[in-house]
């Protein structure tokens, strides 16, 4: 079965890296179909259903996973004969709507939406735009349409709630939920996941809602405290310890993922020597207590050549622009 991931477009390869580790974490059998601006669609071989359950749960930067019903190319007749050569077989109205993505395509996306109404309509189906039984979707990128109906989708809005600002315990700097979010699935946890400088909790809080439990350290006795407020009101299984991220009171191979974002090279907040031996030394120790497994890098350095010096081999590095003078690097890291 082809699915089709509508991406979200806040950042060029992070929702597709998400997409593909969480299917990886799922144990899901796939394989890539065409990986498109904006849009993956994948080749899924069984459980479609459980699968697509377990995604919607899990991701923060998809709009729609969409069972694809055909892929064509995308002017606008393409488009018509594809809409009208797919096996419509379903009871109850819809809606159909016609995204395109970017500029990949000059169509009249609402002339074409009322064009393929009419192929709906001459076929025997009726149309509902405010409670439709079943979503229809065109996608247009990259040259190609994509037809097909949502199966899911994720609700963004529940990360709107969880915004640093409506915690019960704010402190600025830190990452945003669906960022925090992408990051935790990338990095693939199974039961436990360290953030060493876990500040508010942000992080945690994002693996803990997906039943991980989750390890905090950070050496701002105050932040340990909002963090565990936090983490207290998501409900979350935590651990929080007052303790240096290059000297970290682990064992060995003791942790499925680590995720963190330290603190950059200008903030006041650094505990060390200096901001290099900072994070050359808590790359160390991440290396130490991780097991086969991965970890999730924030910096606003480039830590390429630590993360090697520490043994990691480097998986991703994402570029994410915060403002003007602030570019984060996010390196996924693998021991
Ligand atoms: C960018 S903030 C992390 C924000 C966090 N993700 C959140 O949700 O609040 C970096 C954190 O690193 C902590 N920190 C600085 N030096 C440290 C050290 N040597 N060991 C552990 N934590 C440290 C700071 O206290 C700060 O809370």
């Amino acid at each position: 079965m082809l699915l089709a991931f509508e991406l979200s477009g806040e950042h060029s390869t992070l929702p597709k890296s998400e997409a593909i580790a969480c299917l990886e974490s799922l144990k899901a059998d796939f394989r890539i179909h065409l990986s498109l601006d904006s849009c993956l669609v994948i080749d899924l071989k069984n459980n479609a259903d459980t699968i697509i359950e377990g995604l919607s749960k899990r991701l923060a930067m998809t709009h729609h996973i969409i069972k694809v019903l055909g892929i064509d190319e995308s002017g606008e007749k393409d488009i018509l004969e594809l809409v009208n050569s797919a096996p419509l077989d379903f009871e109850g109205t819809y809606s159909i709507r016609v995204r395109r993505i970017k500029e990949y395509s000059r169509i009249n996306t609402e002339s074409m939406e009322k064009q393929l109404g009419g192929i709906f309509y001459r076929k025997g189906f009726h149309a509902d735009l405010e409670k439709p039984m079943i979503q229809f979707r065109v996608l247009l990128t990259n040259g190609k349409s994509i037809f097909g109906y949502i199966a899911a989708s994720i609700d963004r809005s529940a990360y709107e709630a969880r915004k640093p600002h409506y915690r019960p315990f704010f402190y600025p700097g830190v990452l945003m939920p669906r960022v925090a979010r992408a990051l935790v699935n990338i990095a693939k946890p199974k039961e436990y996941m360290l953030d060493p400088f876990c500040g508010t909790g942000g992080i945690l809080i994002e693996a803990g809602l997906l039943g991980i439990k989750v390890i905090g350290g950070d050496v701002q006795r105050k932040l340990l405290l909002g963090a565990r407020t936090n983490l207290d009101y998501y409900d979350v299984n935590y651990s929080l310890m007052y303790q240096d991220a290059c000297r970290l009171a682990l064992c060995n191979d003791s942790m499925d993922a680590v995720v963190t974002d330290p603190p950059y090279g200008r903030s006041a907040a650094i505990k060390a020597e200096s901001i290099e031996h900072l994070l050359a030394n808590s790359l160390k120790e991440i290396f130490r207590v991780l097991k086969k497994g991965r970890a999730v890098f924030v910096s606003e350095r480039d830590i390429k050549e630590l993360a090697l010096e520490a043994d990691f081999r480097i998986l991703e590095v994402h570029e994410q622009r915060v403002h003007k003078s602030l570019t984060r690097r996010i390196c996924v890291l693998e021991k």
